[in-house]
C-alpha cells in the first residue's frame, strides 16, 4: 500500500514535468536516484531534485525497443531491464556503458524484475507463459520458480532481510 502509494505520487510528478509514457519506476535503497523508463529511454534524476523547479534528467539507457520493467542494483552498479518487443532481459553496467542481453529465448511480457544483489539472482514474472522465473545475474542458471495459480502476473517485490 505504501509503495503504491509512493508511486503515484512520483508518477504524478513525472506527468507534471511533461514525461508521460512512464513505466517501472524504481527507486533504490541505498541510492538517492530515482529510476524510470520514458518511452525508449531509461532516465536517472536524483530524487531530492524532484521537489526543484527544475530538476534534471540523465539518459542511461537510449534507444530502447519497448522498455518495460526496470531494476537497479546498485552495489553493483548494474541496470536490468526487460523489452516487450525484443522479447529480452538486458542489463548494463553503470561504469563501463556495456550491455548485455541475458535472457532471449523462451520468453514472454516481462512486467516485473526483481534483482537480489547479495545472492546474484534476478527473479522475473512472465505475464504470457504465466510464471515467475529465477536466474543468475548474468542469465545463466535459469529455472522456472512458480507456474501453480500464477495467471498474467504483473508485479513482484522481493523482501530482503534485515543486517
Ligand atoms: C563494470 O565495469 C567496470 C569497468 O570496466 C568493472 O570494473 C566492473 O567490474 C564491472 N561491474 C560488473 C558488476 O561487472
Amino acid at each position: 500500500m505504501k509503495l503504491i502509494a509512493y508511486r503515484m505520487v512520483v508518477t504524478l510528478i513525472l506527468h507534471a514535468l511533461g514525461f508521460w509514457d512512464i513505466r517501472g519506476i524504481r527507486c533504490c535503497q541505498t541510492d538517492t536516484s530515482l529510476y524510470f523508463i520514458d518511452d525508449h529511454n531509461i532516465k536517472c534524476t536524483a530524487l531530492d531534485s524532484l521537489d526543484q523547479s527544475n530538476p534534471t534528467f540523465q539518459t542511461v539507457v537510449p534507444n530502447i525497443v519497448e522498455g518495460t520493467a526496470i531494476d537497479v542494483d546498485v552495489r553493483n552498479g548494474m541496470v536490468y531491464w526487460s523489452d516487450t518487443q525484443a522479447w529480452t532481459i538486458n542489463r548494463m553496467n553503470l561504469t563501463s556503458r556495456e550491455v548485455k542481453v541475458i535472457i532471449k529465448e523462451n520468453i514472454g511480457e516481462v512486467y516485473s524484475m526483481a534483482v537480489e544483489w547479495e545472492s546474484g539472482l534476478i527473479y522475473w514474472t512472465d505475464f504470457i507463459y504465466e510464471r515467475i522465473e529465477v536466474a543468475n545475474v548474468d542469465g545463466s542458471s535459469r529455472r522456472t520458480l512458480v507456474t501453480q495459480n500464477v495467471k498474467s502476473p504483473v508485479e513482484l517485490q522481493l523482501i530482503q532481510k534485515m543486517g
